[in-house]
């Protein structure tokens, strides 16, 4: 079925001048992104975001990172999007990350990896709802 999902470049990627490169290979792969906005998160933005993770030794520590610089917030779009972005991205340690994938290519750490994607249905209309609104997504 057609999917989206929720996606984010972290601050990592903006700072380094990786849009236009992780984009493209999103692209390579098939999906659409059909929303994309560059923002600042504020610690409450990133704290609602990863509220799933608070009770994690590492909170602070993402929430921290998060807002640390830009981030690019998108919707991708396409067949099994959810699970194909996730195979895009490669695991969340770049160290274990698969050749091609955004994470092998250009994350620096677990903690820094470049980019974000839903692991559920669920979870990818929620991200989206909290960053974008209806009129703000062209399919
Ligand atoms: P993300 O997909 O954005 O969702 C939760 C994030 O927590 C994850 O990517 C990692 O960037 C981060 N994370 C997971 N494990 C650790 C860790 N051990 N130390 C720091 N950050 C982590």
């Amino acid at each position: 079925a057609i999917e989206r999902t929720f996606s984010i470049l972290k601050p990592d990627a903006t700072e380094r001048n990786l849009t236009g490169a992780v984009n493209a290979v999103i692209e390579k792969a098939g999906l659409r992104i059909i929303a994309q906005r560059r923002i600042r998160m504020t610690r409450d933005q990133a704290e609602t975001f990863y509220a799933v993770h608070k009770a994690r030794p590492f909170f602070g520590e993402l929430v921290d990172f998060m807002i640390s610089g830009p981030v690019v917030v998108q919707v991708l779009e396409g067949e099994g999007a959810i699970a194909k972005y996730r195979e895009v991205m490669g695991a969340t340690d770049p160290a274990k990350a698969a050749d091609g994938t955004i994470r092998k290519l250009y994350a620096r750490s677990v903690g820094e990896n470049s980019v974000h994607g839903s692991d559920a249905p669920e979870t990818a209309a929620q991200e989206i709802a909290q960053f974008f609104s209806g009129n703000d997504i062209a399919g």
